[in-house]
């Protein structure tokens, strides 16, 4: 079983951008934390992406379709979550693969444009404002909904 990782925008600064808002724990810790996560199930690989770019994000969601390898996706698609009809429609587009949004801070108690995601429609559900362990939160979720 594959589930894939996706950090969207400004996520690869983790631990250093706005540490009040987003804590002190860096990209490569959540991602240790879910690798350890991972290994308590057996059979259970971890595929991770961070890019600053919308496009990359749409490409790999679309190659679920044809590459058929992935059962899962952790996703946070950071500020495109607020404006990116285009990963929303790609998240439909693969929505046999169930996804799990997941925000660091709580955005329905930040700026108000923050308060709308155009991408957790398209998920199965969303965490928010529970920090970094949010990601272990869905990866454990997801596991259990795929009969994990
Ligand atoms: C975020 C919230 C977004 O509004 C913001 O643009 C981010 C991070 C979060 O994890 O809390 O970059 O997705």
């Amino acid at each position: 079983m594959k589930i894939l990782v996706i950090n969207g925008p400004n996520l690869g600064l983790l631990g250093v951008r706005e540490p009040d808002i987003y804590g002190r724990t860096t990209l490569k810790d959540v991602e240790n934390e879910l690798l350890a996560v991972a290994a308590e199930y057996a059979d259970c690989e971890l595929e991770f992406l961070q890019s600053n770019h919308e496009g990359v994000i749409v490409d790999r969601l679309n190659s679920i379709l044809v590459d058929d390898a992935v059962d899962g996706i952790v996703i946070n698609p950071a500020a495109y979550t607020h404006t990116s009809v285009a990963i929303a429609d790609a998240l439909r587009a693969c929505s046999k693969v169930p996804a799990i949004e997941v925000h660091i801070s709580n955005i329905s108690s930040r700026e108000s444009f923050r308060h709308e995601s155009l991408t957790a429609p398209a998920c199965v559900g969303m965490i928010a404002g529970l920090g970094t362990d949010g990601y272990s939160f869905a990866l454990r979720a997801l596991l259990k909904r795929l009969g994990k």
